[in-house]
């Protein structure tokens, strides 16, 4: 697995592409939205399901949250395309991934305590993807508010997993716990590195096919033209000999 750094460098650069210009950004706060509207759904669909009080107020106030960043998002778009900023005709690269998949019906695949744990671990992501985003805007004072606003909450969604996790471990769930938790980490990681192995491995086979042309191909092939300017190019072997008896 490469270093995790290795995996925060691409990463950066994906973000950083993300803003660089003001139709890209359109697109990048379009798909925050969209992303912010599906985690929503799903966290209120997990709210009907889960039967513990404590947790579906929490994924209650959670949905309502993500709902309200889709429409931030939303309204900051829609001021940009105001101010006649449009999106490229060219579709971007996929927005970076926020919240993860939060495809719809996970809650009923994970489970109660694999919900919680693919929750906290998403959104632990989210928080510092915010706060590197934060950074990227760079002079756009009203975006960068926006994710500060967003923080926060993402804040307080990373505290009340982490809370309700250890109160089952509290509980003598420890072991269910460790393994949910190691089970979304592993998901997200291998993901990552999915990404991350998929352009590497270009660039790498790029760079082996250089290094091998310059340390076996093209020094072999000098002496051999040096050869042949000397004897004045290839000749055929004198006639009616055989050439395997020469030397
Ligand atoms: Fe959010
Ligand atoms: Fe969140």
């Amino acid at each position: 697995l490469p270093p995790p750094n290795l995996l925060r460098l691409s990463e950066r650069r994906r973000c950083r592409a993300a803003w660089s210009d003001p139709g890209r950004k359109l697109l990048t706060l379009e798909s925050f939205a969209r992303t912010e509207e599906d985690g929503g759904r799903d966290i209120a669909s997990a709210a009907r399901a889960v039967r513990d009080p404590e947790l579906r107020a929490h994924l209650e106030r959670h949905a309502a949250d993500e709902a309200r960043h889709a429409g931030l998002f939303r309204d900051r778009a829609r001021a940009l395309r105001a101010e006649g900023v449009s999106a490229p005709s060219t579709p971007a690269a996929p927005g970076p991934d926020l919240h993860g998949a939060h495809a719809g019906g996970l809650f009923a695949d994970l489970g109660e305590v694999g919900y919680v744990a693919f929750l906290h671990v998403a959104e632990r992501r989210a928080r510092d993807l915010f706060e590197l985003h934060r950074e990227l805007v760079g002079a756009d004072a009203a975006t960068r508010a926006l994710f500060e606003d967003i923080l926060r909450d993402e804040k307080y969604h990373v505290a009340y997993t982490g809370t309700i996790l250890e109160r089952w471990r509290r509980q003598g769930r420890g072991g269910e716990v460790r393994a949910a938790l190691a089970q979304a980490r592993g998901s997200r990681w291998l993901e990552g590195w999915k990404r991350f192995g998929a352009r590497a491995g270009a660039r790498l086979s790029r760079a082996i096919l250089r290094v091998l042309y310059f340390t076996l191909l093209a020094p072999a092939a000098i002496p051999a033209r040096k050869l042949a300017r000397e004897r004045g190019g290839w000749r055929p072997p004198p006639a009616g000999r055989d050439p395997r008896s020469q030397g």
